[in-house]
C-alpha cells in the first residue's frame, strides 16, 4: 500500500546508520532590476553604473550587435567617456566586441565560442561583468557564453530592438539553436540588471522596430484586456512608426512579461503552463521552415493569429474577437499571409518540437477570451489546419 505521505522532505534512516537519502528544501533569493532611461553611455547618465552597484571597481566588458555598432559609429568613443566618468565602478578590461547580429549568431558555435574567449582575454571573474548591447539574439547568445564562464558572471542587458526591449531582454533565459532546433542549448539565468534605453530604437529598421509588437499583442492576450485596447487603439500611430507611442507599449509589455517572472509562481519554467509562450508553438516552427527568414516577432504574430483562430474553432473565444485580433495585427502592420503556411503538416509537426522542447505533457496556451489564457493538453490536427487556412487572409 502507498504511504499517504509523500516521499520528500524527510530523512529515511536505515537502522542508525547514515540516512541513505534525504531531500532538502532550499530556496535561492533573485533580485530583478529593470531600468528605463535615454542615452544610457551618457557619462552624466548614472543608470548603468548604479545598476553594479556600490561595490568598488568591477572588470566588465562589452558585447555590441554588428547592427547597433554599424548604426552608432562612435559607439566605443562614448562607452570609454562613461567608464572615464565612472572609474570608481568600472573598468572597460578590453575594447567593445562586436557580434554578428541577427539569428546567425545562434546558429554557429563558433559566434558562442568567440564571446566565450573575448570574457576570456577581458579577464573577467564572477563579479565582473558582460555587457550585452543588442537584440535578443544577441542577448540570447552573450547571455548563453555569460552563464557558462565560470559557471556565470554578471550579464547586464541593453536590449536595443522593440521585440529585445518588450520581452526578451526581460527574461531569465538565454539560449541557441542547434540540430535546426531554436534555443535547442541554452539556461535559465537571470541577468544582474536589464536597461531600456529608448534611443537605440531609432536606429532600427522599419522591420525590427515592429516585429517585436507582436509580444506586447501577445501578453496583453494572455494578461491584460485593457493593455490590448491600448494597443489596438495605438495602432494607427505604431504603424506609421511614431516613437512616442511606441515607448509606453514597450514598458507595459515589459512591465507585464516582468511580473509574470517575478510574481507568475513559476520563473524557471518548471510547471505546464506557459501563457507568454501563446502562438509560439507555430511561431518556432515558421522561423525553421523560413530557415530564419522571418523574424521571430514577425512569426509570433501568425502563430498568435493561428492560436486564436483555433480557440475560436474550438468554442473557447468569441469569432468576433479572434477576429478583432487579426484586424488589430493587420494594423501593426503584420504579413498575416506565408508560403510555409501552405505546408500545414510540417508547420504541424512544431507541436511535437514543442512538447519536447518543454518537456512533459503537450501543453498550449489558447484564449477563453481577449486577457484570458487556458491550456489544452491536446490538438484537433484537422481544426487547427482549418485555423491556419483562416488565419491567413486569402
Ligand atoms: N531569451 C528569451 O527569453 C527570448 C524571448 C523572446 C525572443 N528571444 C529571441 O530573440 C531573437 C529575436 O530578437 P530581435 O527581434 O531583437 O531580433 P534580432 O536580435 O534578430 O535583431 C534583428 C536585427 O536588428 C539589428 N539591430 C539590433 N538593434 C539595432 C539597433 N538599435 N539599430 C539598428 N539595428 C539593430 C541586428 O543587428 C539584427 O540584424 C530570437 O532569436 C528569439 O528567439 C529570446
Ligand atoms: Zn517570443
Amino acid at each position: 500500500m502507498e504511504s499517504s505521505v509523500p516521499p520528500t522532505r524527510q530523512t529515511i534512516s536505515t537502522n542508525g546508520h547514515l540516512p541513505a537519502a534525504r531531500d532538502a528544501d532550499f530556496v535561492v533569493d533573485y533580485l530583478h532590476r529593470l531600468r528605463f532611461t535615454r542615452d544610457v553611455f551618457n557619462p552624466a547618465n548614472p543608470t548603468l553604473a548604479e545598476a553594479m552597484g556600490r561595490g568598488g571597481q568591477r572588470r566588465a566588458r562589452v558585447f555590441v550587435d554588428a547592427g547597433v555598432a554599424a548604426a552608432w559609429p562612435d559607439l566605443q568613443q562614448r562607452i570609454e567617456a562613461y567608464a572615464k566618468s565612472h572609474a570608481d565602478v568600472l573598468h572597460f578590461a578590453r575594447p567593445m566586441q562586436i557580434v554578428p547580429g541577427g539569428e546567425a549568431v545562434k546558429n554557429d558555435p563558433a559566434h558562442v565560442q568567440a564571446i566565450v574567449r573575448g570574457m576570456h582575454e577581458a579577464g573577467l571573474c564572477r563579479k565582473s561583468y558582460a555587457i550585452a548591447v543588442g537584440g535578443g539574439a544577441v542577448l540570447d547568445a552573450v547571455g548563453f557564453a555569460a552563464a557558462m564562464v565560470h559557471r556565470g558572471v554578471r550579464l547586464i542587458r541593453l536590449p536595443t530592438t522593440t521585440l529585445a526591449q518588450d520581452d526578451a531582454g526581460v527574461g531569465v533565459k538565454n539560449g541557441v539553436n542547434a540540430f535546426g532546433k531554436k534555443n535547442f542549448l541554452g539556461t535559465f539565468a537571470p541577468p544582474w540588471a536589464v536597461i531600456n534605453d529608448e534611443l537605440f530604437l531609432t536606429t532600427l529598421s522599419d522591420r525590427d522596430w515592429r516585429s517585436g509588437l507582436s509580444e506586447a499583442v501577445k501578453v496583453a492576450l494572455v494578461k491584460d484586456a485593457a493593455f490590448f485596447d491600448q494597443i489596438e487603439a495605438t495602432a494607427p500611430r505604431l504603424r506609421t512608426r511614431d516613437h512616442e507611442a511606441l515607448l509606453p507599449i514597450v514598458r507595459r509589455s515589459a512591465e507585464l512579461h516582468l511580473n509574470h517572472i517575478v510574481s507568475g509562481g513559476d520563473p524557471f519554467e518548471l510547471h505546464e503552463a506557459r501563457p507568454l509562450d501563446f502562438g509560439h508553438w507555430a511561431a518556432h516552427k515558421l522561423e525553421q521552415m523560413s530557415e530564419f527568414r522571418i523574424r521571430h516577432g514577425e512569426a509570433v504574430a501568425i502563430g498568435i493569429g493561428i492560436d486564436a483562430a483555433y480557440s475560436a474553432l474550438l468554442g473557447w473565444l468569441p469569432p468576433g474577437d479572434a477576429e478583432r485580433i487579426r484586424r488589430c495585427l493587420m494594423n501593426l502592420g503584420f504579413e498575416l499571409a506565408n508560403d510555409q503556411l501552405r505546408e500545414a503538416h510540417s508547420l504541424l509537426d512544431g507541436l511535437g518540437e514543442f512538447r519536447e522542447h518543454l518537456g512533459g505533457r503537450l501543453t498550449i496556451s489558447l484564449l477563453r477570451g481577449i486577457g484570458t489564457a487556458d491550456d489544452a493538453h491536446e490538438i484537433d490536427h484537422a481544426l487547427m489546419t482549418k485555423a491556419i487556412i483562416a488565419a491567413s487572409p486569402s
